[in-house]
């Protein structure tokens, strides 16, 4: 049996706040993961690998098994769809909210409203589920300025401090979802594998907890 266990970590934003996380969970990189052009990293736990690759791959790479587990964005999540994936824990990091948002005081424009968003199948889903009539864009990035442009009547987007929102003078509307890291488990590795993934899950169980205990504590 292949004693070996990949997790496959979101670079970029997710990543910043994964490595405290992970450390506090006793699980280290054997090298500085900034320093080189490597994608594969070994950690302090025997066994234990790690693999640093673009958010929305991380779905794909646990769903078919070349990542044992691995830790993305309910946004992400939400939009690949979670078949062949366990959730098990809620990290705790990175916590902002899916939106629609518009030009502040702006009705839609369109009967059959334009909505611009790299999150495609929520935004389907969600106005299917509202009963109203959208016509979903794909872009990449800069979604705030699909309106400003009249590319679009609506946005869909992650909405944090609500600031990108304002500087283009937008206004969020409606919540979709509430947005936070979370470990994701291969459904085979889980029963193939449960002897070393049990402990893994466990150790970002406790500090995940002991994140919660501190952040709850009175000052
Ligand atoms: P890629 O480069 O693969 O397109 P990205 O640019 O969306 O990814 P990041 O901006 O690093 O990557 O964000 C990745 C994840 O971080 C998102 O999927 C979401 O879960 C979370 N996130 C994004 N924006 C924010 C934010 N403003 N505040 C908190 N979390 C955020
Ligand atoms: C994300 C998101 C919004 C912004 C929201 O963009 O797409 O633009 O953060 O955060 P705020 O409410 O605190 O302003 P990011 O900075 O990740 O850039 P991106 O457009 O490249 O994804």
């Amino acid at each position: 049996m292949n004693k070996q266990l990949i997790l496959a970590l979101s670079k970029g934003r997710i990543l910043e706040e994964t490595l405290p996380l992970l450390a506090d969970a006793g699980i280290v990189p054997a090298e500085d993961l900034g320093a080189s052009r490597k994608l594969l990293f070994d950690t302090n736990l025997p066994g234990v690998k790690l693999v640093v690759i673009r958010a929305t791959d991380v779905p794909t790479y646990v769903q078919l098994g070349a990542a044992d587990l691995g830790i993305a964005g309910k946004d992400v999540l939400l939009e690949h769809g979670a078949d062949g994936l366990y959730e098990p824990l809620d990290l705790e990091i990175a916590k902002c909210r899916l939106m629609t948002a518009g030009v502040k005081g702006c009705e839609p424009a369109r009967a059959r409203r334009r909505v611009a968003t790299k999150f495609v199948n929520v935004a389907r889903r969600y106005y299917a589920e509202q009963g109203t009539q959208a016509e979903v864009i794909k872009l990449y990035g800069a979604m705030e300025l699909a309106p400003l442009m009249n590319l679009a009547d609506e946005i869909v987007d992650i909405v944090d401090t609500g600031n990108t929102l304002k500087a283009n003078g937008m206004e969020p509307r409606e919540l979709i979802a509430s947005i936070s890291t979370r470990l994701v488990v291969n459904k085979a590795s889980m029963t193939m594998k449960h002897d070393m993934l049990k402990p893994l899950i466990e150790r970002l169980r406790l500090a995940v907890a002991a994140r919660r205990k501190t952040s709850d504590a009175p000052a």
